[in-house]
């Protein structure tokens, strides 16, 4: 990696263009991590809630199922935040909502055609420009920290690997490179105004209305994978916690959570 020009991350002005209140008020970074999410909620006893960890290189990044995550130094952006929401289980999937709802708006702000896949995929194009990875620590029956885990292909040049016909970044759509920091700001800002939402279920229900409108799947055919059965439907909505519902041909309406499925269309 020794010919990439190294164009570190410039914290202070991520900062600058903050308009949050606890989101982003501290920073973790460091040059190389096995993994932010890791470190996050490996650190989250002792790091502040709204605490944001970066890294410019994972050697460890990975998406559900331990599957790989690619990103380049200097280039992708990977970062995990910190939340302490004291929160039943049952609503923790709803920060994965909040996170796609706010990836899918800052990225819509440069192409119209941004979609969620459900449950954590952030398509343009009909590509993957960002993933969502949430961790949690749970103790008795609260959630006691959440790790919202993102990495986002910004200035990652077009992809030549295995990924090339499932994967796009900003600056390979574009031609141009993005300001990773305003990103960052612009991502962080709007996903405190999104976490308000996911503490009501009157906010929820404002959340998932957005997240409806920029849904990649609602309406259409898919097929669920869950171990080695495979359920065939048209999605049909999502439910209070942010799992999908199905109609399948035989009319019945089967509910998925995110947990241990893959969607394919
Ligand atoms: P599923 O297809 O089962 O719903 P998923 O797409 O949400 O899963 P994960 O299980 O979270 O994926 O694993 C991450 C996947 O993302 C990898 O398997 C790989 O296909 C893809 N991937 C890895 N790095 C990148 C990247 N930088 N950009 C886009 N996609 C990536
Ligand atoms: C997915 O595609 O389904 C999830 C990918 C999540 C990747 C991010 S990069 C920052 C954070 N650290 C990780 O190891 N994973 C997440």
């Amino acid at each position: 990696m020794s010919n990439i020009p190294k164009n570190k991350l410039n914290l202070q002005l991520i900062q600058d263009n903050l308009t949050t209140h606890y989101i982003g008020q501290s920073f973790y970074y460091r040059e190389e991590m096995d993994s932010t999410n890791k470190f996050a909620k490996g650190g989250a006893e002792s790091l502040k809630d709204g605490c944001v960890v970066l890294c410019e290189e994972q050697t460890a990044g990975h998406g559900r199922k331990n599957r790989y995550w690619f990103s380049i130094p200097y280039k992708s952006v990977c970062m995990s935040v910190i939340l302490k929401p004291n929160i039943l289980p049952v609503k923790a999937p709803r920060f994965t909502i909040a996170a796609a709802v706010s990836l899918c708006e800052v990225i819509s702000e440069f192409f119209d055609d941004c979609y969620i896949k459900w449950p954590n995929d952030i398509l343009i194009n009909n590509k993957k420009i960002s993933g969502i990875l949430l961790d949690c620590t749970i103790e008795g029956n609260v959630v006691k920290y959440v790790t919202v885990g993102m990495g986002i292909n910004v200035n990652t040049p077009c992809f030549e690997n295995e990924l090339k016909e499932i994967a796009t970044s900003l600056s390979c759509e574009k031609g141009t490179e993005f300001s990773r920091e305003h990103i960052i700001a612009k991502i962080l800002n709007s996903l405190e105004q999104n976490i308000e939402l996911v503490y009501s279920d009157i906010g929820f229900k404002i959340l998932m209305q957005k997240y409806r409108e920029k849904s990649y799947v609602l309406g259409k055919v898919v097929r669920i994978i869950e171990a080695d059965t495979e359920t065939e439907g048209e999605v049909h909505g999502f439910d209070e916690h942010g799992q999908i519902q199905i109609i399948t041909r035989f009319g019945n309406i089967v509910t998925f959570n995110s947990g241990d499925v893959s969607l394919r269309y």
